[in-house]
C-alpha cells in the first residue's frame, strides 16, 4: 500500500469526516457517529463519515469512521482514495492519522485462501491542510501493519503456524531489526525442566518452544519490561478433550503470542529508547498416546508443584514456566502478559473488553488508560485471596483448575495461578479470549476472524511510559 500526503485530493473518490454540530451538513446526513454514505457526485465519489459531536470525538471515533469508509471504497472495487483529514484544533497531527490508522486497519482482510482475491487498497492520499510529515506517516504506518501481522499469523492454518514456525516469525522479525531472539527447543525445555511446557507440549508432532526476543533501545539501562504471550498454536484441550463447537478456532489460541510478535515487529522499526523482553512459550495441545494425563502431578520451572486437573487449563501452566525462567534470567520491572486464556473472560465482558488482572494499581490505571485511547478496552477483574486460596491443592503445591464450583470466577481463578508465580514484580495479566477473535462481520477497523487485539495498546502503554 502507498501512503502519500498531499494538499487536494488527487483521487476520485474520497473520504470526508462530518460532525453532527458542523453548519453545513450534506443533504440528508446527520454527522452522527458510525453514519456513512456515499454520494456519487459528477466528478467524484464522496463518502462521508459522520464523527458525532466534535468536543466528544476521539481517536477511536475517527479511527472507526476511517475504516468504515474505507470499506465502502473496498464495496465500490475501488483502489485509490483520498482520506480528507477533519481539522481538529485539540487534536495533534499523530492524532489526525488516526483516521489513516482506520483506513489501513480497515481494509485488512485474510484472503490467502481465497481463490478469487478481492480488490485491495492499492493507493491512499492523505490530504490535509495541516503541514503532516513522512516520519508522521511512517509511524501510523508501521503500527497499523504490525497489528496487520498479528492478524495474519492468528488467521493461517493451525498446520501452519506451528511453535517452530512462530519461532522462525521472531527470527525474521531479528533481521530487518537487530533484536536477540532465542530460542528454546524440547531438549533445551527438558533440560532446563521447564516441565509445565514440556507437558503441554508432549504429544504433539509439532515440539514446543520457548521463544525470547530482546530489544534493548536504552544501553544504558538495565530496566526491562517482559512481554509473555501465550502461544498455544492450537488447544484441542488435550485428552480433556474440547466438544464440537469450542474447538473450532483454537487456532487462535496463539493471540496473545501473535500480539506480542506484532509489538516487538513495531518496536524494531520505530527504535524507542526503552527495553522490552518478549517471551512466547509455544505449543500445540494436542490430543494423544503420549499426551499429558490428569492426576499426574509436576514439577515447574519455579520449583512450585502442580496437580493436573484439566489438559484443558493449559494456557496458565506454560505461562508460569515462560515467566518463572524469564523472571529468573532478565530480572524485570514489570510483566504483563497476553493470553487467550479463559471462556469464562467471554461470559464476563463478550469481546467488548478484555479481563485486566494486576497487583499494582499504578500499572493497571496506565494500562487502562491506553485501552480508552485505542480503543482496545480493558476491564479490571478481581484477584481476592479466595481465588488465590481455590488453586492450593491437597496433593501438590497447586491445582491447575481452581475448587469452586464448575464454571465459577473462572477468569480470576486462571490469573490467580498465573499470580503464584510472579513474586512481587508489578504484573499484569490480560484475558483476551473474547477481543481476540470476532466471530460475527466486521465492526469498524475490528475485521472478521482475528482482530489483532493488544498490539496497539500496549505499544501505547510502551512508547508513553
Ligand atoms: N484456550 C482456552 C480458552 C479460550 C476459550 C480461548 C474460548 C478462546 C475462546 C483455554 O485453554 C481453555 O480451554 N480454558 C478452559 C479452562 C477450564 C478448563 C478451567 C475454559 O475456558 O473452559
Ligand atoms: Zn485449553
Ligand atoms: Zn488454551
Amino acid at each position: 500500500m502507498k501512503i502519500r500526503i498531499t494538499k487536494t485530493a488527487k483521487s476520485s473518490i474520497r473520504i470526508l469526516f462530518i460532525f453532527e454540530d458542523s453548519k453545513k451538513l450534506p443533504p440528508d446526513f446527520k454527522g452522527t457517529s458510525g453514519e456513512v454514505s456515499v454520494r456519487h457526485g459528477t466528478d467524484a465519489v464522496n463518502i462521508y463519515c459522520g464523527l458525532g459531536k466534535e468536543e466528544l470525538c476521539t481517536e477511536r471515533t475517527l479511527k472507526t469512521a476511517c475504516a468504515k469508509g474505507i470499506q465502502k471504497v473496498l464495496e465500490l472495487k475501488k483502489e485509490r482514495v483520498s482520506v480528507i483529514l477533519p481539522e481538529i484544533k485539540r487534536f495533534s497531527s499523530m492524532e489526525l492519522l488516526s483516521a489513516l490508522k482506520g483506513a489501513i486497519l480497515g481494509s485488512y482482510k485474510f484472503v490467502k485462501y481465497k481463490s478469487e482475491k478481492p480488490v485491495s487498497i492499492d493507493t491512499i492520499d492523505v490530504v490535509s491542510s495541516r503541514s503532516i510529515t513522512v516520519q508522521e506517516i511512517s509511524r501510523t504506518e508501521i503500527i497499523a501493519e504490525s497489528v496487520n501481522y498479528a492478524r495474519d499469523l492468528v488467521n493461517e492454518n493451525a498446520h501452519e503456524m506451528t511453535p517452530a514456525r512462530l519461532a522462525k516469525e521472531a527470527k525474521n522479525l531479528s533481521k530487518s531489526s537487530g533484536m536477540k531472539v532465542t530460542v528454546l527447543d524440547e531438549h533445551d525445555i527438558n533440560r532446563l525442566k521447564l516441565n509445565l511446557i514440556k507437558a503441554v507440549g508432549e504429544s504433539s508432532p509439532y515440539p514446543p518452544r520457548l521463544i525470547i526476543i530482546e530489544y534493548t533501545g536504552n544501553l544504558r539501562s538495565k530496566e526491562n519490561v517482559l512481554l509473555v504471550g501465550k502461544g498455544v498454536t492450537f488447544d484441542s484441550g488435550g485428552l480433556n478433550l474440547k466438544p464440537s463447537g469450542s474447538m473450532e478456532t483454537m487456532r487462535s489460541d496463539m493471540a496473545g503470542a501473535a500480539a506480542v510478535l506484532g509489538v516487538m515487529k513495531s518496536l524494531g522499526a520505530l527504535k524507542p529508547k526503552i527495553n522490552v523482553t518478549c517471551a512466547i512459550p509455544a505449543c500445540h495441545n494436542a490430543i494423544g498416546s503420549k499426551a499429558f494425563f490428569t492426576g499426574d502431578i509436576y514439577k515447574s520451572y519455579e520449583g512450585l508443584t502442580v496437580e493436573i486437573c484439566s489438559t484443558d487449563a493449559e494456557g496458565r501452566l506454560i505461562l508460569a514456566d515462560a515467566i518463572s525462567y524469564c523472571k529468573k534470567r532478565f530480572k524485570p520491572a514489570s510483566i504483563i502478559d497476553l493470553a487467550t486464556l479463559t471462556g469464562a473472560i467471554l461470559i464476563s465482558l463478550a469481546d467488548t473488553a478484555a479481563g485486566l488482572f494486576s497487583n499494582d494499581d499504578e500499572l493497571a490505571a496506565k494500562l487502562i488508560d491506553s485501552g480508552e485511547k485505542t480503543g482496545e478496552r480493558l476491564w479490571r477483574m478481581p484477584l481476592y485471596q479466595e481465588y488465590s486460596d481455590s488453586v492450593k491443592s491437597e496433593i501438590a503445591d497447586l491445582r491447575n483448575l481452581s475448587k469452586l464450583k464448575k464454571g465459577y470466577a473462572g477468569s480470576s481463578t486462571a490469573a490467580a495461578f498465573i499470580k503464584e508465580f510472579t513474586g512481587d514484580i508489578p504484573w499484569a495479566h490480560i484475558d483476551i479470549a473474547g477481543t481476540a477473535w470476532n466471530d460475527s462481520s466486521p465492526k469498524g477497523e475490528i475485521p472478521q476472524f482475528a482482530t489483532g487485539y493488544g498490539v496497539q495498546l500496549i505499544l501505547d502503554y510502551l512508547l508513553k511510559n
